[in-house]
């Protein structure tokens, strides 16, 4: 058997479920050809015909962290909610009153893709260099057809010069733009739908999301989104039940969504919705702590039913303004009540599922795409105990060192 990459004297935190605690496997050797992982195994058995051979001396390694839910394109600051929230007035408060999603969207308009993606870049850097290998950017701060192209042109743009796999999602439907004030069902179908044909047609959109709440869209209106998303061919995901219970996850559920985010108040019948539909449950602890929530997404509930869990950043200058996914998945643990292991599986097995790409990256198995993490941590407990260290040691995306 030929290699182009021997990864040699490594620990595995495979993250592959129903064996030993994190998949671990001790003294293994990764063969890696074409890209992809062609062959792991003990280190006794491991041939030593590969083109490079990279000896990791018993660091760990695991999958390339994934982010599957990111706000990471957008204009302006909003640091001035940040003091309103701590001087008392709610999220919904200042979304109510011209704050909010609507004050990212006045600055984002006036911004080109090339310009958006540029203002990224610094966001995208501190993800990347703690181990994110795969990078889900949302649009959803211009609201119109020109701007909301222009956001995903400048997501697609960033997996281009960063080298990260980046998905890009269509959130037009985030919030009502003023100018169809008190019309919010007339802005789904005269922007939203006829966004989703464009996007799909120009192959710039890899799913479609919504905020369905009382402060954005109705189940009803989501329906009718999700209706024209699934007729255009791409899969559906969800801002569900984040400050009050819509029904959002039982509603994504029944489209087969990818995924339903936030969760703080999904109810019994919702999680039922999702065990069945298979959609992951993704986790939001940033936006939990940002906004000073207190009611917690039913983490218990979701376990027994054998809903995955996925937890991401939620970057975004509003609710979330976080760009580390490993305080993210600390945070899940000590808020949320994770363990290490879910939470290192929510950054990675369940992060690509909520993704749908569940069958290439994720875990370390033969066949997927070689995106690998390679960690000095003595136990892998350790790379999400800390806050701040960053014990990367280097990165393998598509089989090359980063
Ligand atoms: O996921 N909930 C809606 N959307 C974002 C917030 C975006 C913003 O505040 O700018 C979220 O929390
Ligand atoms: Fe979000």
């Amino acid at each position: 058997m030929h290699f182009d990459r021997l990864l040699t004297h490594a620990r595995l935190a495979t993250m592959v479920p129903g064996g030993a605690a994190y998949g671990a496997v001790l003294d293994a050797a990764i063969g890696i050809r074409a890209g992809r992982i062609a062959w792991i195994g003990p280190m006794s058995q491991a041939p030593d015909n590969a083109r490079e051979i990279d000896n990791l001396e018993g660091r760990w390694v695991t999958p390339a962290l994934v982010d599957c839910h990111t706000h990471l394109l957008f204009s302006g600051d909003r640091s001035d909610e940040f003091e309103r929230r701590l001087a008392g007035e709610s999220y919904g408060d200042i979304a109510r009153t011209g704050g909010g999603i609507r004050k990212t969207v006045a600055a984002t308009r006036l911004a080109g893709a090339a310009e958006l993606a540029a203002g990224a870049l610094s966001r995208l850097d501190a993800l990347s260099a703690e181990g994110v290998g795969t990078i889900e950017i949302k649009s959803g701060y211009g609201l119109t057809q020109e701007s909301e192209l222009a956001m995903l042109k400048a997501a697609r743009s960033l997996g281009l010069v960063s080298g990260l796999r980046i998905v890009a999602t269509l959130l037009a439907a985030h919030t009502v733009p003023e100018e169809y004030d008190g019309r919010s069902g007339a802005y789904i179908d005269e922007v939203c739908i006829p966004l989703i044909r464009e996007a799909a047609r120009e192959g710039l959109a890899d799913a479609v999301d919504a905020f369905c709440e009382t402060i954005a869209f109705s189940p009803e209106e989501t329906r009718r989104l999700f209706i024209a998303a699934r007729a255009a061919g791409l899969p559906v995901k969800l801002h569900a039940d984040q400050l009050s219970d819509t029904g959002g996850a039982r509603l994504v559920a029944e489209f087969e969504g990818l995924s339903a985010d936030h969760l703080e108040f999904t109810s019994a019948d919702g999680i039922a919705a999702m065990a069945r539909a298979g959609t992951v449950a993704v986790l939001l602890p940033g936006a939990f702590y940002g906004i000073g929530e207190t009611q917690k997404p039913p983490v218990s509930a979701l376990r027994e039913a054998g809903v995955g869990m996925a937890v991401a950043t939620d970057a975004n200058p509003g609710s979330s303004p976080m760009v580390s996914l490993l305080t993210a998945a600390n945070m899940a643990c000590n808020l949320f009540g994770l363990t290490v292991e879910e939470a290192l599986a929510g950054i990675t097995r369940e992060g690509a599922r909520a993704l749908g790409l569940g069958a290439e990256i994720g875990t370390i198995e033969t066949g997927k795409i070689a995106d690998l993490a390679v960690w000095d941590v003595e136990r892998p407990a350790e790379i999400i105990q800390w806050i701040g260290l960053r014990p990367l040691h280097g990165r393998i995306l598509g089989g090359d060192w980063l």
